[in-house]
């Protein structure tokens, strides 16, 4: 299949820095291709097409994280002015390879209405259910932001031990594959922890997703705030694995828009928009695969 601009000539995720062993090879897949890559001793990244020739890929380091290229991709990376400041702990928050389209994991990250039937506990608990309304904007340049995002969490952080507190969100999409989470810092008021979600589409209907943690905790041990993150992609982990169709419907018959929603139609309505096909579900494909008797295609939680 041909690979629209938008997508093939793109920056992807392959692993995060602190994740690779110097001098060693790692097998992976990009856009349905085999690649590899491996760091010098100097943590210098090169990548290659998994072919006999080894026909060279762009690769470079940004935020911590090492990026491939299939294509032709833009100079200018994304701003995340967070990660130069000197108090932030910069960690990797894990990787998981699910079986679902990219664009999906970046749909379920950027939303709030499953906190308290997901992440039960942590993230919301019953009967705080309700997201309240929130504000969606397209800022330079070109990235969707959805800002005073507020949401009752029993433990929001891992050193959130404190019966529960309404905490801010911000969420920003950078590119299809790039979404931000800036949430209220327990320990810093007026300050914001970064979650970056950084997500590798192996295929249409695969991807592997690497976090990356730009924390103000001077306390927690690495051990400890990557722990909660990955409780928390654990529990995201069944939701994701069980979406039909397994590539993100971007024709609107498929998902009722609710307030809740706003933020995932303007995903979807961006994408849409920049067009974006790959890990995509469109009316003609879904007119030549009718869903089974009785299945309906909405989210699993809604
Ligand atoms: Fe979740």
């Amino acid at each position: 299949m041909t690979i629209e601009s938008v997508v093939w000539d793109e920056w992807y995720p392959v692993a995060i820095a602190e994740d690779v062993t110097p001098c060693k090879v790692y097998k992976t897949r990009l856009l349905g291709h085999s690649i590899e890559y491996a760091c010098d001793a100097d943590g210098r990244v090169t990548a290659w097409h998994g072919n006999a020739e080894r026909t060279p890929c762009k690769a470079l380091t940004r935020y911590h994280t090492h990026w491939v290229s299939l294509g032709d991709p833009p100079e200018r990376f994304f701003a995340l002015p967070e990660f130069d400041e000197p108090d932030r702990r910069t960690l990797g928050g894990g990787s998981m390879t699910v079986h679902v389209s990219g664009l999906r994991a970046i749909e379920n990250f950027l939303d709030m209405a499953h906190f308290p039937y997901v992440h039960d506990g942590f993230l919301g608990a019953e009967p705080y259910t309700d997201v309240l309304p929130y504000d969606v904007s397209i800022e330079p340049p070109g990235e969707i932001f959805a800002r005073n995002c507020r949401f009752f969490q029993p433990r929001g952080a891992s050193t959130s031990n404190d019966g529960g507190y309404d905490t801010d969100y911000i969420y920003r999409v950078t590119r299809p594959y790039v979404a931000l989470l800036y949430k209220s810092s327990p320990h810093h008021p007026g300050r914001m922890d970064v979650i970056g979600l950084f997500v590798q589409p192996l295929t249409e209907e695969w991807c592997r997703a690497h976090t990356l943690l730009l924390y103000l905790d001077e306390t927690t041990p690495d051990s400890g705030l990557r722990l909660f993150q990955q409780t928390i992609f654990g529990q995201d982990l069944m939701l994701l694995s069980n979406e039909i169709p397994k590539k993100l419907p971007l024709d609107s018959r498929f998902e009722i828009p609710v307030r809740a929603d706003a933020m995932s139609m303007a995903y979807r309505r961006w994408l849409d928009q920049r067009g974006v096909r790959y890990g995509t579900y469109r009316e003609l494909e879904a007119q030549a695969m009718p869903a089974p008797a009785g299945q309906t295609l909405t989210r699993a939680v809604a």
